[in-house]
């Protein structure tokens, strides 16, 4: 099954082509990926310290095509041929910036208007989910049900139980900013660049994890909720009236993204305590953060671990090919899935409550 995925929910351009080769089951097949195009848009937006909307769908607008069209060359297509073997187009539905889903939603419906091609809308949430089958799938293994997923980006910050294809269930989410935001907004304290994450990381390297004394927020809460909003306020106090900022940015840095990954490790301990799960999937850019992910290892080394499964750097962050891999399965699993023009619908908001068959609890 040939796949062309689109993902421009927020501020990266992506494009990529996926085979997908069936096995005995359609559970199990073997991934070819054959292409897997980023355009970041960081250099437009760094001067602003954040993503300006309008000007990432204008970027999108004007990228999209050479994207596709570089895209399509490393897949090894000519550019006619490529509509003759296409089994399905795939793109982001929703969450995210409205002008910038609507501009991968059009192409895509263009696309498989004139070409006659089925269409299938991707909630990007459950890419992110599927973001931990890419490498596996490449090996022909596929990681085990049921599963615990931890989705830490820029705009999402949720604990997942992943049954089986196509069921999720909430489990606990941020009650106000996302770990991801949190990253942007203490680097714009300490005047690092955009985005703030991979900085503070860096910064961190040199710095002393004890340095300052930061909030854990909801560490003992009991249930498997987060919060980021306090810590960055704590952060800001203690930067209030100081002169240099350089002087106190690597202890900072290493202070706060202790805090987080603390909080992050110790949510999905408790989560895999309560829930007997065979897989731990991590996800979302704030994945792609190395003390994050060592601490995982750590935390998860032992026999009676469930597995982790931890995205390659480049597929922690947005990518086209986790949308692709969760169309697969999609289109595969559901017996009522529509692929006509009319079912892509884009979504600002959507969650991922509104897939899959099992509601959020409480
Ligand atoms: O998943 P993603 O690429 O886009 C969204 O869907 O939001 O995540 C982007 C977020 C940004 O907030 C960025 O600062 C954060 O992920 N991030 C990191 C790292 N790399 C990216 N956070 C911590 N450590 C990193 N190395
Ligand atoms: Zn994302």
């Amino acid at each position: 099954m040939l796949i062309l995925a689109l993902e421009t929910s927020c501020d990266d351009t992506c494009v990529g082509f996926l085979n997908f080769k069936e096995t005995d089951k359609f559970e199990n097949p073997k991934l070819e990926l054959l292409s897997n195009i980023v355009s970041s848009q960081v250099e437009v937006h760094k001067e602003y310290g954040g993503i300006v909307p309008n000007l990432a769908s204008r970027e999108h607008l004007k990228n999209l095509r050479p994207v596709y069209e570089k895209a399509r060359k490393e897949a090894g297509f000519d550019p006619e041929e490529v509509f003759e073997k296409l089994d399905l187009i795939a793109v982001t539905r929703g969450p995210g910036l409205i002008p910038s889903l609507l501009i991968g939603a059009s192409f895509a419906k263009t696309l498989a208007w004139r070409f006659d091609i089925d269409l299938l809308g991707i909630n990007h949430l459950e890419g992110h989910l599927y973001s931990n089958f890419i490498t596996p799938l490449k090996d022909g293994n596929v990681p085990s049900f049921p599963a615990l997923c931890l989705i830490a980006s820029g705009g999402h910050t949720q604990l997942v139980l992943f049954s089986d294809h196509q069921e999720y269930e909430v489990l606990g989410e941020t009650q106000d900013d996302a770990a991801g935001e949190a990253f942007d907004k203490v680097a714009r304290l300490l005047d690092l660049g955009f985005p703030g994450g991979p900085e503070i990381e860096r910064e961190a390297k040199q710095g002393n994890p004890d340095g300052f004394d930061l909030p854990r927020p909801m560490y003992d809460s009991g249930d498997l909720n987060f919060s980021f909003s306090g810590l960055k306020t704590a952060v800001a106090r203690r930067l209030q009236g100081e002169e240099s900022k350089k002087s106190l940015a690597q202890d900072m840095a290493a202070s706060f993204q202790e805090a987080v990954v603390d909080v992050l490790t110790k949510k999905l301990k408790r989560a895999s305590k309560q829930f007997s799960v065979q897989s731990i999937f991590v996800s979302g850019g704030v994945s792609a953060n190395r003390r994050l992910r060592e601490r995982l290892k750590k935390e998860f080394s032992f026999a009676e671990s469930p597995e982790l499964f931890l995205p390659s750097l480049s597929m922690s962050t947005d990518n086209a090919a986790m949308i692709g891999t969760a169309s697969y399965f999609k289109s595969k699993q559901d017996p009522q899935t529509d692929f006509g023009l009319h079912n892509l619908k884009v979504d600002p908001s959507l969650t991922l409550k509104q897939e899959g068959s099992k509601q959020a609890r409480g």
